[in-house]
């Protein structure tokens, strides 16, 4: 059977840092609310000049470099984003230049921090297709620009970063098991950002009102999320006829430790096979399960034939999961 299997991965995170310390400089926190609240000691920021298609070249190119192809071998480009350089064209047409990927298709994927999960169901879909393809799949965000800075409750727990991924069809059992993947739109004002679309195109009074910035129901949505996490984490394992003892590792999306803690609660699934980073990084959205998968993949610790289950939620509201054998 073909499989669309993850060749390669890379990452890149902007190089400054802002600590939880010097946001109690900026608004009324602390250093022990947040981390107690949500896991997150520290999250990286760009500075001014820096698109989210620099993140997701700065990736790609990592990921092309391990896999040893040259950016003419990809045939697509999907990124998972919600801070698109622009509203048109799409952050993977940037990427395409910037990379040089003069034969692959690029496109875009907006399903909330569920994106990069999204790509990775289209990526399969194409592979299986035509196993010859090699698909660049990427979750990209530059949230500190959507950020409201005087909004304490939203503005400790974004940051920036991109992760992606390299897929190409092979025979045999490695790969991408199966994707899951849902919605419920009637939600949507749980995470939103208003301003600059065609509800509320941009004008003097959006940006007055602070409509170009995240809006957030955090408590409602926190309840959401570990439902969504914990039953998509077992649709996705009772798919494969899997129980968590088959399960090597879950990378989940890391939006707040807490969450993660009460959906692995909730299904009985162990947390010491639970991948965590998000103190280093707070939630970098779409990126932070390409951001995680690489960092493990780098560091060593993921083995052929490993099983990773991945599992994610977000505005919309979203959620999916993935499974995949390494
Ligand atoms: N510092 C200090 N106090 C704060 C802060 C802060 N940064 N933010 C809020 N508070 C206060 C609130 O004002 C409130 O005070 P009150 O009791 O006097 O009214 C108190 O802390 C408790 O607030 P809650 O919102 O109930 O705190 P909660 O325990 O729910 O934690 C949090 C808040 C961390 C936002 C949590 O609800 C959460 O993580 N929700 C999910 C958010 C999320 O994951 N969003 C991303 C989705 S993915 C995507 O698509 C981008």
């Amino acid at each position: 059977m073909i499989r669309s299997r993850v060749i390669a991965t890379g990452s890149y995170v902007p190089p400054k840092i802002l600590t939880n310390f010097e946001l109690e400089k900026m608004v009324d926190t602390s250093d022990e609310w947040i981390t107690s609240r949500s896991g997150i000691r520290e999250r990286r920021i760009v500075e001014r000049d820096v698109a989210t298609s620099d993140l997701g070249t700065r990736a790609a190119q990592r990921a092309l470099e391990m896999a040893g192809l040259s950016p003419e071998d990809l045939d697509f480009i999907i990124t998972g984003t919600n801070s698109p350089d622009m509203l048109f064209p799409c952050t993977s047409c940037f990427i395409q230049a910037k990379i040089g990927a003069k034969k692959a298709a690029g496109f875009d994927v907006s399903a909330g921090c569920t994106s990069f999960l999204h790509a990775l169901s289209l990526a399969d879909k194409f592979i299986k297709e035509d196993p010859a393809r090699k698909v660049m799949v990427l979750g990209a965000e530059i949230m500190s620009k959507v950020t409201d800075w005087s909004d304490r409750a939203t503005c400790v727990l974004f940051g920036d970063g991109a992760g992606a991924v390299i897929l190409g069809g092979e025979e045999g059992e490695r790969g991408v098991l199966s994707t899951h993947l849902h919605s419920d739109g009637s939600l949507w004002e749980l995470l939103y950002l208003p301003g600059g679309g065609s509800t509320n195109p941009s004008s003097h009074e959006t940006v007055d009102q602070r409509l170009h910035c995240i809006k957030m129901a955090g408590n409602q949505l926190f309840k959401v999320a570990v439902r969504a996490l914990a039953e998509v984490s077992q649709e996705a394992m009772k798919k494969n006829g899997f129980t968590s003892d088959d399960i090597d590792l879950m990378i989940p999306h890391q939006a707040n430790t807490r969450i993660i803690e009460a959906a692995a609660k909730l299904i009985n699934f162990p947390m010491d096979k639970v991948f965590l980073n998000i103190e280093k990084y707070g939630n970098t959205s779409s990126a932070t399960i390409p951001i995680a998968l690489d960092e493990l993949n780098r560091g060593g610790k993921l083995k052929a034939g490993n099983v990773i289950l991945m599992c994610s939620f977000g505005t919309g509201v979203t959620w999916g999961g993935a499974v995949i054998r390494w």
